[in-house]
This record gives C-alpha cells, structure tokens and sequence, in this order.
C-alpha cells in the first residue's frame, strides 16, 4: 500500500517545471488537435507596459491571429476558433469598443487573399445583429468569399457570450416543440448542440488562454465540457508560433480518459 502511495506521488501528471520546448516536427509526430479554441488576452496589458494606449495591444494583437492562423493551418489544424469580442466586452469605454470594432475590416483587407488562397474558411460565432453594419460587412463578405473552401475552418466569436447562446439554443427549441416540430423525447445532446452557433462544428479538443487568467470569461461553456485547458502567462501580442507549439505539445502529453480509465 505505502508503494503504491509512492508511486502515485511519481506517476502525477507533467509539471509545469517539466515542460519541454516542442518543434513543430515534434508536434506533427503526435496527434494534432483538430478543434483549437483560443482565449485571446492581454493586450490591455501589453500596451501598458509599453506606456502605449490599449488599442496599441488590440492593433499589435492582430499580427498574432494572422501567424497563428498559418501555423495552425500548416500544423493541419481543422478547426481554429478566437474569442475576439465578448458580449460583456461592451462594457469598455467607447473608443476601445469603436476600434476593436474596426479591427475585423483591417484584419480582412490586408489577409483575405491569403486566407482564400489558403483555402481557409472563414466563420462567426455571436450574435450579428449587435455588431456595427461596416463590421458585419466586412465579415460576411469574408465568410461568402471563403465559403467554398474546404481547409481549415477560422472561426471567430465576436459579440459571443456561452451563456446567450445556450439561452437561444432553448428558446428555439421550446419554440419547436411548442409546434410539434420537435418530440420532447427528441432532445438528446446531439439536437442540442445542433441549436448552438457551433451548429455542426465539432468541440474544441484544446482551449488556450493567454495572459495568466484562468478563467473561461463565458466561452463554449458548452462545447468545452471535455476539452483540455492549457494556461500561459503570455500576453497575446506577445504568444509566438513557439508558445503554440509548446501548447499543442503539452496537450499531446496528457490522457483524455473521459470519465474512463
Ligand atoms: C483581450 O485583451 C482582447 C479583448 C478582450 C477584446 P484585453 O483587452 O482584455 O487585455 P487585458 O486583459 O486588459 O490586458
Ligand atoms: C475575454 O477576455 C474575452 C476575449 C478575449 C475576447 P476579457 O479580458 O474580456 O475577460 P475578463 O474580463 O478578464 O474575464
Ligand atoms: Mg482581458
């Protein structure tokens, strides 16, 4: 008994202290994670170290989506969702607001090609009918120019919130079943997660948040259930290709038992 005490002690999960810098060759080894949902933080912070205005980090923080979007792409990632607006993201004075709301039309203009060339698709999460119209433009002409790709799904959650799409998933199913469109008996997991925005996008197999928060903030409370968290101190406009290496390498290290053994 005392062994197995002592073993368990030596056989804990990898430590923080243990971590490993992976390249990408490593990674491409392993099981690549097909669902990779990111928590993009810290540019606040970012910028103020750097005694620049806070848009400077949401400006800063953009590149970021543009590299991390091709080494997920080259990693044969099929799935990259950023959290890049939160529905209690309105909360921020109205100048951030104004910028972050700016910030899709710029990322678009400049990338677009890239993204179509690279046969990447480009998606939204969120609710729409919030965003400005020259956001929303922007977005939709991305997501119909893209949408006859057939590579990576670049899926952005903008004015999302997990708790309000939950709440809209069940009022269109009661709705439903108000009508006799839907048997009660019929509403199992799967019919749920069919109402949600994700609609037929499997869930993340890794979430990733930068800037030292652990917390979720409302992000795919659903869809997240059994995903594996990976939490840096990296600020985002500071998270390189080697940081998201290092994230996929360290998810490739842990065992996903799902309740199992
Ligand atoms: C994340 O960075 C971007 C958005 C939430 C839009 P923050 O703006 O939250 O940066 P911090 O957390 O204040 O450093
Ligand atoms: C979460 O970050 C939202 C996004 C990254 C878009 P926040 O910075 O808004 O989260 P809190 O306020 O620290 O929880
Ligand atoms: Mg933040």
């Amino acid at each position: 008994m005392l062994n197995l005490l002592k073993n368990w002690k030596n056989n804990n999960q990898p430590q923080a202290s243990d971590m490993e810098s992976y390249t990408k060759e490593d990674v491409l080894n392993g099981h690549v994670p097909e669902h990779i949902a990111i928590i993009m933080d810290g540019n606040g912070r970012w910028a103020k170290k750097r005694a620049l205005p806070r848009v400077a980090g949401h400006h800063e923080g953009m590149k970021v989506v543009k590299n991390t979007t091709r080494i997920a792409n080259q990693l044969g990632v099929k799935i990259l969702t950023l959290y890049a607006f939160s529905t209690e993201n309105w909360k921020r004075p109205k100048f951030e607001v104004d910028f972050l709301m700016k910030l899709p039309e710029e990322f678009l203009s400049t990338y677009l090609p890239e993204l179509v060339e690279e046969n990447v698709q480009v998606r939204i999460i969120g609710d729409r009918t919030g965003l400005p119209d020259h956001t929303l433009r922007a977005i939709e002409k991305a997501v119909i120019d893209t949408k006859n790709n057939t590579g990576m799904v670049l899926n952005f959650a903008l004015n999302y919130g997990g708790r309000k799409e939950i709440i809209r998933a069940v009022k269109s199913i009661a709705e439903q079943t108000k009508n006799g469109d839907i048997e009660i008996d019929e509403i199992d997991e799967e019919l749920f997660s069919s109402y949600l925005m994700t609609e037929s996008l499997q869930d993340p197999d890794l979430l990733i948040r930068t800037s030292g928060e652990i917390r979720l903030s409302n992000f795919m409370l659903w869809q997240i259930a059994y995903s594996e968290f990976v939490f840096t101190d990296v600020l985002w406009p500071d998270f390189k290709d080697s940081h998201f290496l290092q994230a996929v390498g360290e998810y490739q290290r842990r065992a996903r038992r799902y309740g199992g053994v």
